[in-house]
């Protein structure tokens, strides 16, 4: 894709990698596209300025307080003069300021500042990556809607060590920035989706619970898949060990009930995929208190109550969803039962696939599913989840169009 005419702010941040930095101008340039450097006080104890200014042929900003800066573009309409901001490499750090909203240089005041969206390039130790106040903040980053690419696994320039922190090189960002950039890859763009995803936690009593054994990552897929295409995604998630997709606002519960308010709650919408593995029952009487054994009195008997069906209530809602898809999980007669549930359900759609154990598709990485319309049908090979959830993201954007 070309990038002919596309301004690009470039955050460069004080890393070892700010060296693929210089790369990515190239990639960029080739493409056509502009680039606006701006280098933070520790980016350019790596690279300097004059190399970075050559690159782009473009002013490098640097500083606040300068004067000749503020009075060229000032970090406000630098902020907002391009088309992308993409910040290579991320630094611990500059991730931190900018979750907590810190604004104490051009980078970081130039971010507050923004109105455009974020492309984040991570690069640092393994170690700084996994801990846990780096994970909050790019938690709290992906919740703010700010893209992510890596970090990629690999051995670290610096100290040799190997595991998560290497930044994406520099070809693998510009494909990031072409995808957020390109309009024909954003179909569904203003449009509302509602995703469920993961199993259903149901309390017997406050330490105890019925769970399955659904990971969430085929409905997470499917969330990040939407995202992308730029549709605005609210992810109802039960309880999983997964983080939360980037640009999507995830909503965590536990209970099918609660589920099913946080759906209701995120009504009215354009689709609706419901991807959960709501538990069928929960436990009708949940002890508030631990259910102790009581000698020679044997196991309590545990009485079960149906819960909602979440799926079938947005199915037949007055607010109900122009495209409503569903999953069903069965282990024999696919075809049957899955149109079953479209009926039933009142879905437009449903994704069957055989969880049978012999398939590990309950919490493994690969899908077989077979997809049931009202007119028809059609199988899809093995996939990865990922593949399926961006091959079913670009049907339900080619249903939306057709409707
Ligand atoms: N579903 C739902 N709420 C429920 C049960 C299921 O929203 N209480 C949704 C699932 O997210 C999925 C579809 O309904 O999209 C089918 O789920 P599945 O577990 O396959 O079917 P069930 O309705 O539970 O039927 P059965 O247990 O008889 O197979």
């Amino acid at each position: 894709m070309s990038l002919a005419g596309k301004q690009i702010l470039l955050v460069i941040g004080g890393g070892i990698a700010a060296y693929k930095s210089l790369d990515l101008i190239r990639r960029l340039r080739e493409r056509g596209a502009c680039v606006r450097p701006l280098m933070t006080a520790a980016a350019q104890q790596f690279v300097t300025p004059l190399a970075v200014g050559a690159l782009s042929a473009s002013h490098v900003y640097t500083d606040l307080f300068s004067r000749e800066d503020e009075q060229d573009v000032g970090h406000i309409r630098l902020a907002r003069e391009c088309d992308l901001i993409v910040i290579a490499p991320a630094t611990a750090d500059l991730m931190a300021k900018m979750a907590n909203g810190l604004a104490d240089d051009l980078a970081t005041a130039a971010l507050l500042a923004r109105d455009k969206q974020v492309l984040v390039a991570p690069a640092m130790n393994p170690r700084m990556w996994e801990n846990p106040a780096t994970k909050r903040n790019v938690a709290c980053l992906k919740a703010d809607g700010i893209a992510f690419i890596g970090p990629m696994r690999g051995e670290m320039a610096e100290s040799g060590e190997a595991g998560l922190g290497r930044m994406a090189e520099p070809l693998e960002i510009v494909g990031a920035i072409e995808d957020m950039l390109s309009a024909r890859s954003r179909p569904l763009q203003g449009k509302k989706a509602i995703v469920t995803s993961g199993p259903t936690h149901e309390p017997i009593d406050p330490v105890r619970y019925i769970a399955n054994r659904s990971s969430g990552k085929q409905g997470h897929a499917i969330a990040e898949a939407l995202a992308r295409l730029g549709a605005e995604v609210t992810l109802v998630s039960g309880p999983v060990t997964l983080a939360d997709p980037a640009g999507v606002n995830v909503i965590h519960v536990e209970r099918a009930e609660d589920m099913r308010d946080a759906v209701l709650n995120a009504l009215p919408a354009d689709i609706a995929v419901m991807v959960a593995a709501v538990a069928d029952w929960r436990v009708a009487d949940a002890s508030t208190h631990k259910i102790k054994k009581q000698p020679g009195e044997g196991p309590p008997a545990l009485v079960l109550a149906e819960n909602p069906d979440i799926l079938a209530t947005v199915g037949h809602h007055q607010a109900r969803p122009r495209l409503v898809v569903g999953f069903a999980a069965e282990t024999q007669n696919v075809s049957v039962n899955g149109r079953a549930k479209l009926e039933r359900k009142g879905a437009d759609l449903i994704v069957a696939n055989d969880v049978s154990p012999e398939t590990g598709i309950m919490g493994g990485e690969r899908n077989s599913v077979r997809l049931i319309y009202r007119e028809g049908e059609e199988s899809w090979p093995e996939l990865s989840k990922a593949d399926v959830a961006a091959k079913l993201a670009e049907k339900i954007a080619a249903m939306l169009g057709n409707a």
